[in-house]
């Protein structure tokens, strides 16, 4: 499958964007180790969040599908079974490193595969801390990488300090710490997503912040059943609200899109480069606050975006350097090599596609510095087999003088399934307008009415 863009016309558009994929994968897992039924709402019916689901089956836990985004979750008070054949991760390095931390602290043995693409992703950094409060774990590929075999075992709260900010890390001990005996803390250089611990605290299992960035967990706590709505991914809409910001006059509203703070921080680096956006939150009931943005349009300017900010814009890091590129000024992203270990290195795939698009760009060891020109030439671009290269370069066709091309663009399917549709309203907006419900409405003129 590819994606054949062309120049957007002028963006007005309110739209709604699929469950947020972080929180999906969350909800099901302590869902199942909850106490009876949890219905879970506005679930992102998509590849990876759909590997946490068949994992969770495996492992005994009943999940029903009524529609795409509804799950009704029948927790059995932690008690999982042994699963009878291996447990297939696909691509997703969510499903296996959070199930890593929650498989490592069980009665049984169990054994973690998936796709090429996977086994070439890094797992040492959640076996390193694992084997530490006693996992048995061993990593049947080179440098620690998968499959993963693990053999049950009693484990122990740890103290660790995580090298690296990532929340794949710190979920996997927090499930582990649920399991382990005494008191688990993970200390974190910057603050990756909290998502893992609002999640826990939703369903009633305490957690603690340690001061700086550091988060405990009491083992032996059983999360009580409840629904739970998920947001829209503001990964997701990422995509949109950058295309919006990068156009002057255009105009975008995201309803009920997940509003934590700690996955916002793309907001205020689009209003430094000029962007008007306002945010507000309408809910906060179920502990992840959601609501609406909206963004308006400038001629943007670039910007430097590192340090504590890197973690929490890390998946919007290449629709920002598409921004940059779309930018007057020069655009520097410093201390993002974890994006060198993504689903693709994105470094390499971004100075890539964006010099195919006429960019000048420089690659850094841990990051890119982007001189804009504030246009872009269609191409034919690749999406390294990445959903968030692909959907980055499909909006960097939107600004682009000509066709772009993104080849491969199946993997969207991980993340965001309906992304080619949604493009094809920002392409079309009059036609799509009547056949798709990804754009809830737009607010045409009068004249587009008739
Ligand atoms: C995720 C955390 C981030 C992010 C990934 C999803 C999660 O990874 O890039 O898409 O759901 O915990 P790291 O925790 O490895 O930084």
């Amino acid at each position: 499958m590819e994606f054949r863009v062309k120049r957007a016309p002028r963006i007005e558009a309110e739209i709604t964007v699929p469950g947020d994929k972080s929180i999906s994968h969350r909800a099901v897992i302590i869902a199942a180790l909850s106490n009876g039924v949890c219905v879970l709402r506005g679930f992102l019916p998509s590849e990876d969040c759909l590997r946490t689901v068949q994992a969770m089956r495996a492992l005994g836990i009943k999940i029903e599908q009524p529609t795409p985004e509804l799950l009704i979750v029948h927790g059995k008070k932690r008690f999982l079974n042994p699963p009878a054949a291996d447990i297939d991760c696909g691509n997703s390095a969510t499903t296996m490193r959070l199930l890593a931390g929650l498989l490592a602290g069980q009665q049984f043995d169990s054994r973690l595969v998936g796709l090429s693409t996977l086994s070439r992703r890094p797992m040492e950094r959640v076996i390193t801390p694992l084997r530490q409060m006693g996992a048995l774990i061993v990593a049947e590929g080179p440098n620690e990488s998968p499959p993963l075999r693990i053999t049950g075992a009693n484990l122990r709260g740890v103290e660790y300090d995580s090298p690296i900010a990532s929340a794949q890390v710190k979920s996997a001990l927090l499930l582990a710490g649920l399991f382990a005996k005494g008191k688990t803390t993970v200390n974190e250089p910057f603050v990756s997503r909290n998502h893992t611990e609002l999640m826990l605290n939703y369903f009633l299992v305490r957690t603690l912040r340690e001061g700086d960035g550091g988060i405990s967990i009491f083992g032996d706590q059983t999360p009580e059943s409840r629904d739970f709505t998920i947001p829209g991914d503001i990964s997701s809409a990422a995509f949109w609200l950058v295309a919006a910001a990068a156009q002057p006059g255009g105009h975008l509203l995201v309803r009920h899109a997940g509003l934590n703070d700690t996955r916002t921080t793309l907001l205020g680096v689009l209003i430094r480069m000029g962007a008007q956006v306002r945010e507000a939150i309408e809910d906060v009931d179920q502990i992840e606050p959601r609501g609406t943005v909206e963004v308006t349009g400038a001629s943007l300017r670039g910007t430097v975006i590192q340090g504590k900010e890197i973690p929490q814009v890390i998946d919007e890091l290449p629709i920002l350097a598409v921004a940059g590129a779309l930018a007057s000024g020069t655009t520097t992203i410093r201390q993002a090599q974890e994006l060198r270990v993504k689903e693709t290195d994105r470094i390499a795939a971004i100075a890539h596609n964006l010099r195919a698009m006429g960019a000048q760009v420089i690659e850094l060891n841990d990051g890119l510095e982007i001189h804009g020109r504030g246009s872009l030439r269609g191409a034919r671009v690749a999406s390294f087999g990445d959903h968030r290269i692909a959907m980055a370069f499909a909006v960097a066709g939107l600004f682009a003088d000509g066709e772009t091309i993104v080849q491969d663009a199946q993997c969207v399917h991980e993340s965001y399934p309906d992304f080619g549709k949604a493009l094809d309203e920002f392409m079309n907006p009059k036609r799509v307008r009547m056949t798709t419900p990804v754009i809830s409405s737009l607010t045409p003129s009068r004249s587009d009415e008739e």
